[in-house]
Parts: C-alpha cells; sequence; structure tokens
C-alpha cells in the first residue's frame, strides 16, 4: 500500500481543504474530478490529477489506484440555485449523493482497493429538527439519500470511517478545538464546523485504528486549538474508550 490518498470532490468545499492540506503536507495526493481543467487551475502541477464522474461508473476504474492508503469521499450535487443542488430533482440528487458513492465504491472494489474510505456526512439524520426537514425539502430527499450511502458503505466490505459533520462554515482552521463523539446530534446551528477543520479531522481518520469501521459526529467546541496529538487523542475515545 502506497502512502497516497485519493480524494474525489476535491475542487471544492471540504475536498479542496483536504487536498490543501495533503499539498501543504508533501503527502501525495490524487484529486479525482469531472473538470480537470478547474482542478488543474486549483492545484497546477503539486497533485496528481485524475478524470472520474461518479455518475458515470466507466471512467472509475481508470481514476482509482487500489495502492491508496485512503479514499475520502465528499462529493455533493453541484448546480442550481447557490451552486449546490438545491430545488435539483429527488433523482438527480439521489444519483450524486447515493448512486455517486456506490459506484465509486464498488470500483474500488474491483480495482482491489484495501484502503479505507472516509465518508463525509451529516449529523442529525435520524433525529427530528426543523432544520432537516428544511434541507430534506430544498435537497429533496437528502435524508434517505445520506442515510442509505451510509448504510451501503458498512455493507460493502471495504473499510470505512463515516463522518458526521455538524454545519459546515468557511472559517479558517485553528480558532475553534473540536468535538468528536459517537452519538448524533440534530442539525442544528449551534453544532457547526469549518470546512478546514473537518478536512483535517478526515485525514486524521484514514488511518486512525479507533475509527475504522466506525461512524462518529464532529463540530467545533470552545475556542482554541487542537495539536495532532490531541486531535488523534479524540478520535481514540469518541466510542468512550
Ligand atoms: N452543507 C452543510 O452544512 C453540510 C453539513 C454536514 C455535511 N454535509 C455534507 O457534506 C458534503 C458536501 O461537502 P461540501 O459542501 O464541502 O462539498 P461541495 O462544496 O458541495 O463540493 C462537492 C464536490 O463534489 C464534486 N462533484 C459533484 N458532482 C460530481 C460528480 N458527478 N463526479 C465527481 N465529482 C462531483 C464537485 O465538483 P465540481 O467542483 O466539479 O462541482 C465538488 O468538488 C455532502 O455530503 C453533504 O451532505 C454538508
Amino acid at each position: 500500500m502506497s502512502d497516497t490518498i485519493g480524494v474525489i470532490g476535491a475542487t471544492r468545499g471540504t475536498g479542496l481543504e483536504v487536498m490543501r492540506q495533503l499539498i501543504a503536507s508533501g503527502r501525495p495526493a490524487v484529486a479525482v474530478a469531472r473538470n480537470l481543467e478547474k482542478a488543474r487551475g486549483l492545484f497546477g502541477d503539486k497533485a496528481t490529477l485524475v478524470y472520474g464522474d461518479v455518475t458515470r461508473p466507466e471512467t472509475l476504474a481508470e481514476a482509482i489506484d487500489p495502492a491508496w492508503a485512503g479514499l475520502v469521499f465528499t462529493v455533493d450535487i453541484s448546480g442550481g440555485i447557490g451552486g449546490r443542488g438545491m430545488f435539483a430533482g429527488r433523482e438527480a440528487i439521489r444519483a450524486v449523493m447515493y448512486g455517486g458513492l456506490v459506484n465509486t465504491v464498488e470500483a474500488a472494489k474491483k480495482r482491489g482497493f484495501t484502503g479505507r474510505v472516509v465518508l463525509l456526512s451529516t449529523i442529525g439524520l435520524s433525529i427530528d429538527s426543523t432544520s432537516m426537514k428544511i434541507l430534506n425539502w430544498i435537497k429533496s430527499g437528502l435524508r434517505d439519500h445520506s442515510l442509505d450511502k451510509g448504510e451501503y458503505l458498512k455493507r460493502s466490505g471495504v473499510e470505512w470511517t463515516i463522518v458526521r459533520a455538524g454545519i459546515l462554515n468557511k472559517k479558517a482552521s485553528g480558532e475553534h478545538t473540536l468535538l468528536v463523539t459517537g452519538e448524533d446530534q440534530p442539525l442544528q446551528m449551534r453544532y457547526q464546523i469549518g470546512r478546514a477543520d473537518l478536512a483535517r479531522l478526515m485525514l486524521a481518520s484514514v488511518t486512525h485504528p479507533a475509527v475504522r469501521n466506525r461512524e462518529f459526529s464532529a463540530f467545533w467546541g470552545e475556542a482554541g486549538h487542537d495539536s495532532d496529538e490531541q486531535l488523534a487523542a479524540k478520535l481514540a475515545t469518541a466510542f468512550g474508550a
């Protein structure tokens, strides 16, 4: 197994933060992108760029390298109002959110991938809240698509970690400590996390033994900064170990 991490969803949001951190740390990174021109503009020659569209399984077989240590999956539907797929049709959203993960993992399995898939999900999918109802309406079926992708991954036979993130924002990393817990939480504004901090946690989850085949919630705690060691300790004790 190589040290390389593959990132799908690399050209925006959390996946882009994952890529930036990999590049900054000098760790080999592969961005799987459906828009290579955009990826080239973002990463230049600092990462390997390969074409892959998660709704087109035939493109994934070539894109995924079985030697990767981990595959970070942060894909979400783009386009439409706000560029985030709001009010797109339910089936179009499902094809990316759920179908995209299934296509990716099936391609990885066929290629003999033995690393860990780290999947970005959302807190509060199973807890009734007004925010979740609204989100599920503007992004039709999001709750089912997200729950189904998690359940699929757990049964897929690959090694996995699911990170249920709080409400995402673009604020800089390192200004808040992180809370990591096996418990789910309702989708509420008090459970927020910056994409850059989340990216750091997702990368730490690629190899951490305590979160192998585990699902946990992550959101900001008090002001401050977790060192790498503190972050690793939080993952180690997320399930009461
Ligand atoms: N928004 C929240 O508050 C919140 C909270 C918790 C969890 N989440 C979860 O976080 C995830 C989204 O994270 P984000 O907002 O950071 O991501 P994002 O900014 O929406 O980025 C999505 C990425 O997916 C890529 N993508 C879209 N369709 C694709 C396709 N067919 N093939 C390959 N790549 C494709 C996009 O590529 P392009 O650049 O080419 O468009 C982009 O790189 C979702 O799973 C969501 O449920 C969101």
